[in-house]
């Protein structure tokens, strides 16, 4: 029997700290494992090399994934899962660590529907941190604090001009990392997907804090609101400020990872190794680790907590 670890669609900080642990704990255990290169692609084309002990060295600090990362189209086409499919067969890979956000579950959950022989373990990693039923996904923690080193960069230029910044996060269909570090940037903005907003709101309360002496501002909106541009517009013609407007994009995914995503690196493929069960997800809830199926990830949708959508209202009017 042999175990394999595959990263799979946008890459974040804590893959490869959770690469090492992999090819550390299966060396422990006396197990035979694998690297997947290149994701799903490289499952496909048979790209699988035996784990050596050395690949495991040089890599906890870096961010990405030493062993690459796609998105594949065509792993929905049954004819190249079955392609994949013998390619770990025919090393004797009983069990997959899928490393990966929700388009991987996806995929990974029609996979083991395909073949039952092999069991895929997936630890949620992703920035957006958008996968339902966990609190973290691994690489989030590194984000966050690349958006708000960003942040207080941006402060010192806003203030300097005294100008207001309209500072775009990722995060598709979620506003997580926007809420997060609007709440922890001491943002006076933030538009996220998940809260209605009151311009009107926005603008009594802002033209009251300049009277009362403000000099610059900051705003965070969440990529899948597309309005960075529509914001800018919006404050220059109502509030009368000068306005810059600043895509974070990628630089949000690298970085070295934090030590809390190292940390949690471990934990996860700790017990995405430790468990006999079959397809499951590692998620972390109120400070514990449990598993949950591929199917009660994918038919439930994330949603944000209560207590930070409180925290990010007043925000948003
Ligand atoms: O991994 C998630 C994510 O970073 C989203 O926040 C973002 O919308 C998307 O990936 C970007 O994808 P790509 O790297 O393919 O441009």
């Amino acid at each position: 029997m042999a175990i394999a670890i595959i990263t799979s669609g946008g890459d974040s900080s804590g893959m490869n700290p959770g690469i090492k642990r992999f090819i550390e704990y299966t060396h422990e255990l006396g197990l035979k494992s694998y690297l997947i290169y290149n994701g799903l692609e490289g499952m496909i084309d048979d790209e699988i090399k035996e784990a050596d002990i050395a690949d495991a060295s040089g890599i906890i600090f870096r961010g990405g994934t030493i062993i690459g990362t796609s998105r594949s189209k065509r792993f929905f086409e049954y004819e190249y899962r079955k392609k994949a499919y013998e390619n770990l067969k025919k090393r004797d890979i009983s069990k997959v660590i899928v490393l990966g956000g929700d388009g991987s579950f996806k995929a990974f959950d029609v996979f083991s529907k395909d073949f039952d022989d092999i069991t895929f373990i997936g630890v949620p990693t992703t920035i957006d941190n958008d996968i339902a039923l966990t609190e973290y996904c691994l690489g989030v923690d590194t984000a966050l604090n690349v958006i708000r080193r960003s942040c207080d960069e941006i402060r010192d230029t806003a203030l300097s001009f005294k100008r207001a910044f309209i500072i775009e996060t990722m995060g598709r269909h979620c506003g997580y990392l926007a809420l997060v570090s609007a709440l922890t940037s001491g943002a006076e903005i933030c538009l996220i997907q998940e809260i209605k907003y009151d311009l009107d709101s926005i603008k009594k309360r802002l033209q009251q804090e300049f009277k009362e002496g403000r000099k610059y501002l900051l705003a965070i909106v969440s990529e899948g609101m597309e309005m960075a541009d529509e914001l800018k517009e919006w404050i220059e013609k109502e509030l009368h400020i000068e306005s810059r407007v600043t895509i974070l994009g990628h630089i949000q995914r690298g970085g070295n990872p934090t030590v809390f995503d190292r940390l949690m690196a471990y934990e996860f493929v700790t017990h995405a190794l430790s468990t006999d069960l079959k397809n499951r997800v590692v998620v972390f809830n109120d400070s514990k680790f449990e598993y949950k199926t591929f199917d009660e990830i994918n038919n439930c949708c994330y949603q944000l907590k209560p207590s930070l959508l409180k925290l990010g209202k007043r925000l948003s009017r």
